[in-house]
């Protein structure tokens, strides 16, 4: 293809370092479409024939056929995606296949492919994450006033419930969807018709072939144009935030479903048996889901390296951007939909968690709260209190509701048997109903509102 000025063959190392074909077939729907649409635009202007655009435009489909169907034989010989299929179009149609690259570049060629690629891609993730937030949502309606322990540093911190939990996860995945969404406004504008690096001396009209692809408009600096890899890494750092809130349900996955917590259990379709240990239901898929987000990290770290110090415009080094996308975004789809799986079936144990919650003095704040309420004590006081509360609690081997009031009233004399009120967990967590807070029907609304934002 490019061999005008060459005298002797490349070397076979040099083809094997060069060679893309076995990363960016991937690319060859919209490799296929860009074509298309720039020997669309190319007639329209006159600068090719409608007859040559009509040829190039029907060996193109045939192309596409042929990729669809297996039947295409991809060379490495060719290096990559952009000449195998310009060779192959001059097999099918002849000498009109030459004039298609007037005007182009590979340079713009693959910056327009990927870009139609990775938007596809984000478009995939989008609703794998909608239909997450979906099953989250589902679930968390159900579990609205199923009490479990809410835990900071690993620790019995306060009652919340399930359903609360839950929806955190929601909340997350809306932000991720708009990182995406930002991401894919921004990359949406067509480098098509910057050629090689400064922009082409025929009449072309780039408006034409970025409407035709969907891009909102040509994008106005051709060195720019073809330099640019923001997109990417825009994209896989929205990937890299995904996966790492993902591994954090994962580990809780994995943590809650172990026989020693005992909160949550998975479906039998989501885990795995031992091929040794007959008692044992692994989570595999949590596991998975939680290694994975190093791959994907490591896809965003590596892209930010090739970019690093790069000059001007088009360099070789890019072509190193998609073979650790294409993964990366691969198992992040797989993570998603994993997960969705795992929501949809996963059971909680609502009398473990009732039980959990009632365990290591979880209202301790709720009369901390009571004795600054009813007695007008400062907090701190009441913290002080509190704590020799839960001493004496301790020591006695019981949960803060089953000890005697006079115990309580030894310490301070003022406490009521209205204090047994803020001290079950059921109480406890239906007090949290400041927007935001755990109580079951703030849930129930979250809940709600999410799945009808989801439109379920
Ligand atoms: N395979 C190349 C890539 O992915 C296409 C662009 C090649 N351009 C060039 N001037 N060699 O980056």
């Amino acid at each position: 293809m490019w061999g005008g000025r060459f005298g002797s063959e490349p070397d076979p190392l040099m083809q094997a370092i060069n060679v893309s074909i076995d990363f960016d077939r991937h690319l060859y729907r919209q490799d296929i479409a860009a074509s298309k649409a720039h020997a669309a635009m190319l007639a329209k202007t006159g600068i090719i024939t409608a007859q040559d655009a009509k040829r190039i435009a029907h060996g193109l489909d045939t192309i596409l056929s042929e990729i669809e169907t297996g039947k295409f034989k991809f060379k490495r010989a060719l290096e990559d995606i952009h000449m195998n299929v310009e060779s192959r179009l001059g097999e099918l149609i002849g000498p009109a296949a030459g004039r298609l690259h007037t005007a182009r570049s590979r340079n713009d060629q693959v910056a327009t492919d990927f870009r139609l690629w990775v938007r596809d891609a984000i478009d995939g993730i989008d609703a794998a994450l909608a239909a997450y937030q979906r099953a989250l949502a589902q679930k968390a309606l159900k579990h609205a006033a199923t009490v479990m322990p809410g835990f900071t540093h690993l620790q019995t911190a306060q009652p919340v419930t399930f359903g609360h939990h839950l929806l955190a996860y929601v909340e997350m995945a809306a932000r991720d969807r708009s990182r995406f969404a930002d991401a894919r406004a921004r990359l949406n504008e067509s480098p098509l018709g910057a050629a090689a690096l400064a922009g082409t001396s025929f009449p072309i009209d780039r408006s034409m072939t970025a409407k035709a692809l969907g891009f909102a408009r040509p994008m106005a600096n051709s060195l720019d144009a073809v330099a640019d890899r923001d997109f990417v890494l825009e994209t896989l750092a929205a990937s890299a935030i995904t996966a790492v809130h993902l591994s954090r349900f994962a580990e809780e996955i994995v943590l809650w479903s172990s026989p020693r917590v005992g909160l949550l259990r998975l479906s039998d379709a989501f885990t795995t048996g031992s091929s040794i240990m007959p008692q044992k239901r692994n989570p595999d898929a949590a596991e998975l889901v939680r290694a994975r987000s190093g791959r994907i990290v490591g896809a965003l770290t590596s892209l930010l390296m090739v970019m690093k110090g790069l000059p001007l415009a088009y360099q070789k080094d890019m072509q190193e951007d998609k073979e650790g996308t294409m993964d990366a975004l691969g198992a992040l789809a797989v993570s998603i939909n994993a997960m969705t799986g795992m929501v949809r079936d996963m059971q909680p144990d609502v009398a473990r968690m009732q039980a959990a919650a009632s365990e290591g003095f979880a209202t301790a704040t709720d009369l901390a709260d009571w004795l600054t309420r009813t007695l007008n004590m400062p907090f701190r006081e009441a913290h002080r209190v509190t704590g020799k509360i839960v001493a004496k609690a301790s020591t006695a081997g019981v949960a803060l509701d089953k000890l005697p009031l006079k115990v309580m009233q030894a310490i301070e004399p003022r406490i009521t048997k209205a204090v047994f009120d803020v001290l079950a967990v059921d109480a406890s967590v239906k007090s949290r109903a400041v927007y935001g807070g755990a109580a079951p029907k703030n849930v129930r609304a979250q809940a709600q509102a999410w799945l009808k934002k989801l439109k379920v």
